[in-house]
């Protein structure tokens, strides 16, 4: 199946980056949005990295000019389903709002079209299981931004058939990105070692083993981290961490139960950079 035109249904941080990541790819891009501003914020964004591209010289202004016009955005989900070959939803984190998002999927899009979702957590399977195409749907992990980050976890739900599986690793390359194919499993591989290592090193923490900025520049120079476990989960917020490790412990057992150090943080308010502190002052 060939894909050429692509809806993207979200356009905040993960949207507006999964839609530049499309017009880069060469699709006809139509960004959907509830909301006016961030349609307009998430252009805005989108011609930003093109600008900065552009001025670094590793986007040809030619170039620039094409993947913006390849670009639409709407607030009318009828208009940006219409002859959609693949969407691609990346709308908040609520079961129940990618329900009733994916139902309007099945009333406006092409039967034919396949149907990726971006979830960090819910279930594909379940989000599959309410549609009229449950074979044509899988997981499109991107990681965020968008726009520098080079994987995309493919996640197989139960009845993803292969070919919709393909459909999807091949416009992943045409994204520029790197694949891994993963079968649907809570925190898929990323976010499931991720948070293990930051719940260890928050254990650590408690322990007495060694200070934060010790721990963190062990894994920096010592196992090659790019960041260390401090300064990534204050970047991710120590809130949605904690949120992330009770969803493994409930799902996958004891060994992810959340450290009563980082509960503890979560307690005083310290929710990392967003808030000004973390496991460090900013
Ligand atoms: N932020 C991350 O680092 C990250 C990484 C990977 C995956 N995800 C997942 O991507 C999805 C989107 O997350 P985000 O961080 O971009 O959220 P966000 O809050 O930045 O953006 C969500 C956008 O969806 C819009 N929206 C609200 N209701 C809508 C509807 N009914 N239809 C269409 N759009 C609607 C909002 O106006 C907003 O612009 C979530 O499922 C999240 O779990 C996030």
């Amino acid at each position: 199946m060939q894909i050429k035109q692509i809806a993207v249904l979200g356009a905040g941080t993960m949207g507006h980056g999964i839609a530049y990541a499309a017009i880069a790819g060469g699709y006809e891009t139509r960004m959907f949005d509830v909301s006016a501003a961030s349609l307009s914020k998430g252009r805005a964004a989108i011609e930003s990295i093109l600008g900065k591209g552009v001025e670094l010289g590793k986007v040809e202004p030619a170039d620039s000019d094409a993947m913006q016009t390849r670009l639409t955005t709407t607030s009318n989900i009828a208009d940006a389903l219409e002859g959609a070959d693949l969407v691609i939803e990346a709308a908040p984190e609520k079961i129940e709002l990618k329900l009733s998002l994916l139902a309007d999927v099945d009333r406006y899009a092409p039967e034919s079209a396949i149907v990726a979702t971006n979830t960090s957590a819910l279930s594909i399977t379940e989000l599959a299981g309410s549609m009229k195409r449950p074979s044509r749907v899988a997981g499109m992990h991107f990681f965020n931004p968008v726009h520098k980050m080079k994987l995309i976890e493919i996640v197989q739900a139960l009845e993803s058939a292969p070919d919709t599986l393909q459909v999807i690793e091949d416009v992943s390359r045409r994204m520029g990105k790197e694949t891994v194919l993963v079968r649907e499993s809570p925190g898929f591989i990323t976010t499931r070692v991720n948070a293990s290592i930051g719940n260890e090193a928050f254990y650590m923490l408690m322990e007495g083993v060694a200070s934060p900025r010790d721990i963190d520049k062990a894994l920096k120079l010592g196992l090659n981290h790019p960041m260390g476990p401090f300064e990534l989960v204050d970047l991710v917020g120590l809130d949605t961490r904690l949120s992330i490790l009770e969803y493994l412990h409930k799902s996958l057992g004891e060994k992810y139960r959340p450290c009563p150090l980082l509960a503890q943080y979560v307690k005083a308010g310290r929710l990392g950079r967003k808030v000004g502190r973390g496991v460090y002052e900013y």
